[in-house]
């Protein structure tokens, strides 16, 4: 079957857990497709079977038999409280946007609220607006953490070769905008677009630094991204790096000042495509409980 016949047909792709065997070898070779990762840096089986006993969430998205998408997860252990730490979400290109990503999540939520864990944690890439769109706007995980190259400054896989910069994000499980659905909600009528962004997208889509001082003197603060920085990446490979330089700047500034990231929202500006985080002062992370 070819891969676009298969992705028309995602009613009948079922999620359940991961066997043994056969089906975490598909694992491995699904992270060297998504992620183009060497041997070396594959979660292999051996670690997959072991987490996933020691309690981990080991997820598949199953088109017949063949994996076509995977959340994995383990343990931990984080201010002083048990939760699960979601390591890696694939779906294989030509299934995405069928909602894949989403159907794995809200069954990896599942499983992690009958261990009576109510906290999911993972890492993601601010300048890829698809995921931040995914998990603030689809998901509505909030962030108070940056990390500036998280897995050091060579990275492994082709998605990542500009650092490896990294919001720490959190998934209140059994919180109430969770609870109650991201769906059908309407945007806030962009309240923040009064405020001055701490990097705003110029016409010529390179990062425009704005003052600590006017961008942070609201209960609101945003910061934009490109649409596409991979594209972008393509194009310029310095002007890709001044967008780290200058987002690392913004998050940094903006999180020691006391501001969460909150949102994310899809924009147009004329003819432009962009990305725009939305972050909030003098709310905790206990506040979205
Ligand atoms: C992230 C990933 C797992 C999502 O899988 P998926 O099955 O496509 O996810 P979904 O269909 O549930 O949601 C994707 C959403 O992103 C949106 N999207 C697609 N391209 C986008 C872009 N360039 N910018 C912003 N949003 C985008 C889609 O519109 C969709 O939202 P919608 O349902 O509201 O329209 C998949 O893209 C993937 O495997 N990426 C590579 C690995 C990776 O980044 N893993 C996650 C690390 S946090």
């Amino acid at each position: 079957m070819s891969p676009m016949l298969a992705a028309t047909e995602t009613s009948t792709i079922v999620i359940r857990d991961i066997g043994g065997g056969a089906e975490m070898r598909a694992v491995e070779e699904l992270q060297k497709e998504v992620w183009g990762l060497p041997d070396l840096d594959v979660v292999p089986l051996s670690h997959l079977v072991a987490a996933k006993v020691a309690g981990g969430t080991l997820l598949g998205a199953f088109d017949r038999e063949t994996l076509v998408g995977f959340a994995y997860g383990f343990v931990s252990y984080e201010h002083g409280t048990v939760a699960h730490h979601s390591h890696m979400l694939a779906v294989k290109p030509a299934f995405r946007n069928f909602n894949l990503g989403h159907k794995l999540k809200l069954a990896q939520r599942e499983r992690v609220l009958t261990q009576g864990i109510t906290v999911m944690t993972w890492t993601f890439d601010p300048l890829q607006s698809l995921n931040a769109y995914f998990n603030f706007n689809k998901l509505g995980v909030v962030s108070d953490r940056y990390f500036i190259n998280f897995y050091g400054e060579e990275a492994a896989s082709f998605l990542h070769r500009n650092g490896t910069d990294r919001l720490w994000v959190t998934w209140l499980l059994t919180s109430a905008a969770i609870v109650d659905g991201r769906l059908n909600r309407t945007d806030p009528a962009l309240e923040f677009e009064r405020v001055i962004p701490l990097v705003q997208l110029g016409v010529d889509e390179s990062p425009r630094r704005h003052g600590l001082a006017e961008a942070l003197s609201h209960e609101q603060a945003s910061i934009e991204i490109p649409s596409d920085i991979n594209a972008l990446e393509r194009q310029s490979r310095e002007l890709a790096f001044e967008w780290r330089e200058a987002t690392r700047w913004a998050f940094t500034e903006a999180l020691a000042a006391g501001y969460l990231v909150v949102d994310f929202y899809r924009q147009s500006r004329g003819d432009q495509r962009l990305g725009i985080y939305l972050l909030s002062r003098g709310k905790r992370l206990a506040d979205f409980v």
